[in-house]
């Protein structure tokens, strides 16, 4: 995940912006770079690999401005080269960017017929540009910057430094965090309060949509409609740095408010953006296209994406699946060919059943691949092949972002599982991968129903009994929503699939039970009505979480209805996880649960 940093200073800041990138480190990335102003010209310095490669660049070519932006570089679109490397530079402005800008291709199109011409494979220099293409249309720099945003895409956060501006510096949040920092006659700039810890303890997270105005003297915040705000100043324990909560009361909420950051990092991963094709970091040691089925072990949560992903794997590249939890997996004593695979997913990498899961399909001959969001695990080390989720330390206990980032990689495989047995061709998968890099910035979209999912919130914690429908990959969603609401607010929660709530869940329902129906348009969505109606028929109370085009379909009268971005039905679970959480979390908290660490619960669980 590409880490931003800024500082409008007193003295040279290349070291400074450096120290400041070191702590953005952990974040992960393929290249780094630094942008000052030299006597208001701006200069680059910019190295492939790791940060000392950088300062290896900047010892034989020393930077002397007072004001800088540096970046570390998660390869979106384009190899993670020098070229491609941030920041991005025009005789103007030069940038650094966090996240995916969506639509560049279509804005790169725009320029170019404007005559501009790229240097680059990324998404990043579609922003120098346009914000160039402004100020040589006569705007100075921040109107530049007010009049690029809104065309941009996506789920991101920029920092900009402007050729002969010393005592400039703008930030924008859009889907990926940002926070300024505030010194002694300096001001800064980072992606989180850790980068900034050398330098100040004072930080205001910029809110969604936020654009701040960085002088020595300060900060001037504005929001998305251009108008000044202000947003709390917070003093930051400098020894909760590393896994902070950040500008969140709990870790479950930052965790939640990540995800589109770290989904799109995660993609980053294994996607070649620019390409529109899945990019495997590893060789596998199978071949899809010999294997006859997949078998897919988990447990809780990491089990629900399996369940999604099964309905992925046999859509997508027609290869069946069998899937079971870990702890009847390890004692089934399935048979299992030699040579066939078997797919393990876990946040921690230390789940007991799954580990002894994957132990029993070694012992069988099965090649084994594991989705793990901790590297260095156990689960990680004995599988043949490690296909690492890039969510982060998740701290809180009922997992969220490991969740969206297992879907994520899950798609991923299943779209290069279809492309291995010819069930999906260029042109197919390239709009899967069009529609999966639009998934941060939808994640985003929906987290501005927040609020209503609050109120709502207070409605469902008054509840018994909740139950949740789905069919289709919404099926595991219902599943995954029940687990998330009970094990953080104690409420009793049922999933499940909407075709099956007249074969006995429908003797549950009266209006005290909230039903809550996830259902995306897609092609079971009639199906799922029919199932809404006979509930809206026994007086039950739906809270639909769907889309704009079922919202005006159904004719049902509903508790609440929650209207998520239109989504590719593939793509949608990733999406549909955003809502089911927020409801779960803002529940407990009304309540009064310690949502972070619920009773009875543990992070990681060792024993069987
Ligand atoms: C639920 C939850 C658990 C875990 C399960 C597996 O929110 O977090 O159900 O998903 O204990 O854990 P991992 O993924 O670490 O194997």
């Amino acid at each position: 995940m590409c880490g931003i940093v800024g500082i409008v200073g007193r003295d040279a800041v290349a070291g400074g912006v450096i120290e400041a990138l070191r702590r953005l480190e952990y974040r992960g990335y393929d290249s780094a770079g630094i942008a000052t102003l030299e006597h208001g010209r701006l200069e680059r310095r910019r190295a492939s690999g790791k940060l000392v490669n950088l300062e290896a660049r900047l010892a034989e070519a020393p930077l002397a401005g007072a004001i800088g932006i540096g970046h570390t570089r998660w390869a979106t679109h384009g190899r993670p080269n020098e070229t491609n490397a941030h920041p991005h530079a025009t005789a103007r402005l030069a940038v650094v960017h966090n996240g995916i800008i969506e639509n560049f291709r279509e804005l790169k199109q725009e320029l170019e017929t404007d005559g501009v011409r790229f240097e680059t494979e990324t998404d990043t220099e579609v922003v120098a540009q346009l914000v160039s293409r402004n100020m040589d249309r006569q705007m100075g720099p921040v109107d530049a910057v007010a009049a690029a945003l809104p065309r941009l895409r996506g789920a991101f956060a920029l920092g900009f430094i402007f050729a002969g501006e010393e005592n400039l510096l703008i930030g924008a949040r859009h889907g990926a965090p940002l926070a300024v920092g505030y010194g002694a006659g300096e001001t800064y700039l980072g992606s989180d309060a850790l980068a900034l810890a050398p330098f100040t303890d004072a930080i205001t997270y910029l809110d969604e949509g936020d654009w701040a105005i960085l002088s020595r003297a300060g900060a001037e915040i504005r929001d998305a409609s251009g108008a000044v705000v202000k947003r709390p100043k917070q003093t930051i324990a400098t020894q909760a740095f590393r896994v902070d909560k950040g500008e969140y009361r709990h870790y479950m909420a930052k965790e939640i408010h990540e995800q589109p950051e770290v989904v799109g990092r995660t993609l980053a991963h294994y996607v070649d953006m620019a390409a529109g094709r899945v990019m495997l970091p590893e060789a596998l040691p199978f071949d899809f296209a010999r294997l006859t089925r997949v078998y897919i072990t988990a447990c809780g949560t990491a089990f629900y994406a399996g369940l999604v992903a099964r309905y992925w794997f046999e859509q997508i590249a027609r290869l069946p699946v069998e899937i079971d939890v870990a702890s009847e997996a390890r004692y089934r004593e399935a048979p299992l060919e030699r040579d066939g695979l078997t797919l393990v997913i876990s946040q921690s990498g230390e789940t007991a059943d799954t580990l002894a899961s994957l132990r029993y399909a070694k012992s069988q001959g099965q090649h084994t691949l594991s989705v793990v969001n901790v590297p260095t695990s156990t689960i990680a080390r004995e599988s043949s092949v490690v296909m690492p989720t890039l969510a982060g330390p998740e701290i809180g206990v009922a997992s969220t972002k490991a969740f969206s980032c297992q879907l994520t990689v899950l798609l991923c495989l299943a779209i290069a599982a279809g492309r291995a047995r010819g069930t999906l061709d260029a042109a197919g998968e390239r709009r899967l991968i069009d529609a999966l890099i639009r998934a941060p910035g939808l994640m985003a979209e929906a987290l501005t129903h927040e609020g209503a999912i609050e109120i709502l919130a207070r409605e469902v914690a008054k509840a018994r009994d909740v139950l949740y429908l789905g069919r289709g990959t919404s099926y595991p969603m219902a599943l995954e929503g029940a687990l998330k609401l009970k094990e953080i607010s104690y409420i009793h929660a049922e999933g499940y699939a909407a075709g099956e709530l007249k074969h006995g869940p429908i003797a549950l329902i009266d209006e005290s039970v909230p039903v809550i129906v996830i259902a995306p348009h897609d092609a079971v969505f009639e199906k799922t009505v029919s199932n809404m109606q006979e509930v809206a028929a026994r007086g039950g109370r739906i809270v639909l979480i769907g889309d704009a085009k079922g919202a005006a379909e159904h004719g049902l009268e509903t508790l609440a209805t929650f209207t998520m971005p239109a989504v590719d039905a593939m793509v949608a679970p990733i999406v549909y996880a955003v809502p089911i959480q927020l409801l779960a979390y803002h529940t407990a908290v009304f309540m009064g649960k310690d949502v972070d660490q619920p009773r009875n619960l543990a992070k990681s669980v060792t024993v069987e």
